[in-house]
């Protein structure tokens, strides 16, 4: 922990990997203010663990609203904020851009204008910092033998979700340049581990096996992610926000590419080993109409954050995957309750 941080400002703290980064935190003796609206994405179950922690405080507040927002940054005086709400399912995204511009792009921009003037009378060990969560999905898409994303790659991005990341870090690094805010970016590839929306392939795919649906892969299944568990990227936060240079972007990953195809059959060998059934999990594999504009690939060149800050993934995608798929398995009633999204139509999902 570094010394000058003591209270950090977290937004989307009851989302995935807000949860995540909101646990180890705390048990690193951060005192955690979390502002969330409570999207159909949130649960504040993620947070079991700390709620009753004298350092953690929820403030159910949207990034939308700024009269709010100004009175609880007001109120707790961070030293610190890591940045995370944001609507952030690409196929929601297809379907209705609308709020991923209102949120994504507006609601980062208030949180720079509110941080913007608390700066001016902020008080504290003069180490605030302002840490941007985005994603490498920003960059666009790689063919297969191209180099990996650096934090040099230009901007691409395909989808609206993408986009509108895209413009929030544009705004991010202007408030850095024009107004000398201390900001910091993080670009991540794809997060997986537990408490994540069942939207999301991973969960999708543990979920739907469990109740013997169809597992949907996109077009071929030959789409290329590059995955990181989610603790880890968790750690890699804390690291930029402890250590990084004011006004740097880190790129994080975790040098772990597969095919959508390789890691859904990872997963029903996995479940077959765990869960076993007398029927094959991967006979559920359905190919299914492709997402439009899908990305080919991405992959993370971390070696910035790995030499500059020393920090490094820990976990395997066999471990982090086996971990997952059993914590599915172990929390029936974590996502029990929010299964309804399981069967929602999403992007070009039936
Ligand atoms: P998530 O969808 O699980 O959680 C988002 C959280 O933001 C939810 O709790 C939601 O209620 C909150 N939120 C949404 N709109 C809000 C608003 N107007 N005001 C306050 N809170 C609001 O998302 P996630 O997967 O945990 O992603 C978190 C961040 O990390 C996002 O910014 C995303 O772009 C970025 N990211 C995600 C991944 C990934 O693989 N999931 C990878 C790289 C970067
Ligand atoms: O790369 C980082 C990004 O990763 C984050 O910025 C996003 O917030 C996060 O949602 C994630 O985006 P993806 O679109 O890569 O994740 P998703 O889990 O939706 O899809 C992963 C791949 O699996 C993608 O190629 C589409 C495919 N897919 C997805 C679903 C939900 C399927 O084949 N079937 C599915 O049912």
């Amino acid at each position: 922990m570094n010394d000058q941080l003591k209270t950090l400002l977290v937004t989307g703290g009851a989302g995935f990997i807000g949860s995540a980064l909101i646990r180890k935190a705390i048990a690193k003796g951060y005192r955690v203010v979390n502002i969330d609206c409570l999207t159909y994405a949130a649960n504040l179950e993620n947070l079991r663990s700390v709620k009753d922690s004298s350092n953690y405080q929820f403030e159910q507040v949207s990034i939308n609203d700024r009269p709010a927002l100004k009175e609880v940054v007001l109120q707790h005086k961070p030293d610190g904020i890591i940045h995370l709400a944001a609507e952030s399912h690409v196929d929601r995204s297809i379907d209705a851009p609308q709020i991923f511009l209102e949120t994504n792009v507006i609601g980062t921009a208030n949180l720079l204008e509110l941080s913007r003037d608390y700066l001016e009378t902020y008080r504290g060990p003069n180490a605030f910092r302002f840490l941007h969560v985005s994603t490498d999905e920003v960059y666009g898409d790689l063919t297969l033998n191209e180099p990996a994303f650096t934090e040099l790659h230009p901007y691409k991005p395909s989808s609206p979700y993408s986009a509108s990341k895209a413009a929030s870090d544009h705004l991010v690094r202007s408030w850095g340049r024009t107004y000398g805010l201390p900001v910091l970016i993080s670009n991540c590839s794809n997060n997986y581990g537990p408490f994540q929306f069942p939207e999301k392939l991973i969960p999708v795919t543990i979920l739907r096996a469990l109740q013997k649906k169809p597992l949907p892969v996109y077009g071929t299944g030959e789409n290329i992610r590059d995955w990181l568990y989610v603790d880890d990227h968790a750690d890699a936060l804390l690291t930029i926000i402890e250590r990084g240079r004011p006004g740097e972007t880190y790129n994080v990953g975790g040098d772990s590419e597969k095919t959508n195809i390789d890691l859904v059959k990872m997963i029903c060998q996995i479940l077959s080993e765990e869960v076993p059934q007398d029927w094959q999990y991967e006979d559920l594999i359905t190919f299914v109409d492709d997402r439009p504009g899908h990305d080919l690939r991405y992959a993370i060149n971390a070696q910035k954050i790995k030499t500059e800050l020393d920090w490094t993934p820990s976990v395997s995608i066999e471990s982090g995957l086996r971990n997952t798929v059993k914590w599915y398995v172990d929390n029936h009633g974590w996502w029990e309750r929010t299964s309804s999204a399981i069967d929602q139509r999403l992007g070009t999902r039936q």
